[in-house]
């Protein structure tokens, strides 16, 4: 996708330097970049994207497989890190790389998304409080910051908790 000299495209392991750079520069500390990395060295990425300004990376999400309790089928994934260079943010660049990330896990039939993050910012994707449809995530009750976007065919009879990869549980 370009706009505006803007590109979203996958990434390359020759981009893996650069989005490591960019996810600590957003986040001020190199806990998520460390994440990525563990998630890139276990093969636990399913999906990310990058933006691409002037030949700059500025933006960054990724993907990766969540599992619930009790089980459910079918592709389950979770979003984060999002990261947007520190010097780009709140020009849409976010917006952008999301929507994009969000369009390739349901062409890839994703069943269920999960985030954890800011309600407002998260709700204009189409992330709904997850404690709609009796599920939480397992880390700690994260209220309506915890949300998901699903297939709408979940039976929600059953109250579920959701496991990110091991690798979020280093981060504080
Ligand atoms: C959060 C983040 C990814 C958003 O990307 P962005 O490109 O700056 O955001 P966009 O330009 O797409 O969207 C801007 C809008 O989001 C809102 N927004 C941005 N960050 C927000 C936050 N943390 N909480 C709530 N709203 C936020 C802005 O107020 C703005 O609202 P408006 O459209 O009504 O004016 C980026 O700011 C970032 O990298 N932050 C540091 C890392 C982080 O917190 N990542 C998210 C957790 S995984």
């Amino acid at each position: 996708m370009e706009r505006l000299g803007r590109v979203i495209r996958k990434v390359r392991t020759d981009d893996h330097e650069a989005v490591s750079a960019l996810v600590s520069a957003a986040f001020k500390r190199d806990d998520e970049a460390h994440l990525v990395q563990r998630l890139w060295a276990e093969g636990a990425v399913k999906f990310e994207r990058l933006v691409e300004l002037g030949g700059e990376v500025v933006g960054y999400c990724a993907f990766s497989a969540v599992t619930c309790k009790p089980e459910l089928d079918g592709l389950l994934l979770g979003l984060g890190p999002v990261a947007v260079a520190p010097t780009h943010q709140g020009q849409g660049i976010g917006e952008a790389v999301i929507k994009e990330g969000l369009k390739v896990c349901e062409e890839n039939g994703a069943r269920l998304i999960a985030v954890l993050g800011e309600p407002g910012y998260y709700s204009r994707f189409g992330f709904e409080a997850a404690a709609k449809k009796k599920m939480s995530w397992a880390g700690f009750d994260a209220g309506d910051a915890f949300r998901i976007i699903d297939s709408g065919d979940i039976d929600t009879n059953e109250i579920r908790t959701i496991h990110y990869h091991p690798a979020f549980d280093d981060l504080s």
